[in-house]
């Protein structure tokens, strides 16, 4: 399962991609909203410092307006994913900039319909929010798991990607399950590595370093 990191704080990026755990980026209004930072020029350093997919979303709600804004951040690097949210104009959107060779991540998926949807319309990515769902009792896993099964029934070559990532256990759940990208805040992959047991463990092991003198340098 690819890893891309779900956040527009350069440093954080940077910290993540220097230990090889970045495969792309997304961000969304609010995440640039967060950072402060202008989107275009937020977006390029992104872009510069990320060799896979970073993914850059559309403001406008039509069709039309969608396209030029596609077609702009599009031109930021040629690793940008056009972000399109799940209306029947970002489908037409997704579908024109697919045409155009452009990848296309449509993202707010609560539904398997919609990713039956997004996939007709050529999407390179699909982007359902597990934690969304969770949050309102729904079970997230279960839609990342219809779509997989959908997608494998007839082929559809675009890539699941989960988001609204809350916990590491939704890490390993999507990556049982087969998704194929998981996006995460990076304080959610950073805590994928721990366990009380290694802290224990550790714990043990310097109490008898302490105890025994033992010295390496
Ligand atoms: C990523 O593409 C999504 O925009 C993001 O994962 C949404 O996460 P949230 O539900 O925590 O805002």
């Amino acid at each position: 399962m690819k890893f891309f990191v779900d956040t527009a704080e350069i440093d954080q990026i940077k910290e993540l991609n220097d230990l090889g755990m970045v495969d792309g980026v997304t961000t969304n209004p609010s995440l640039i909203a967060k950072s402060g930072r202008n989107i275009l020029e937020v977006t390029k350093e992104i872009c510069d410092l990320v060799s896979g997919p970073v993914s850059a979303e559309v403001v406008a709600l039509d069709a039309e307006t969608m396209l030029a804004e596609g077609r702009k951040l599009a031109k930021i690097a040629d690793n940008i994913a056009v972000k399109v949210p799940l209306t029947w104009a970002g489908l037409q959107t997704c579908k024109a900039l697919t045409d155009e060779g452009i990848m296309v991540n449509v993202t707010l998926c609560f539904s398997a319909n919609q990713a039956l949807l997004a996939a007709k319309a050529g999407a390179t990515f699909i982007s359902p929010f597990i934690g969304r769902l969770d949050d309102l009792n729904l079970d997230g896993l279960d839609l990342i798991e219809d779509i997989r099964t959908i997608y494998d029934n007839y082929g559809f070559e675009t890539n699941i990607l989960a988001a609204s990532i809350r916990s590491a256990n939704h890490m390993s759940d999507c990556a049982k399950i087969g998704a194929d990208v998981a996006t995460a805040p990076p304080a959610v992959i950073k805590a994928m590595a721990n366990h009380m047991l290694t802290d224990k463990g550790l714990a043990g092991f310097m109490a008898d370093v302490e105890k025994a003198g033992i010295k390496i340098l």
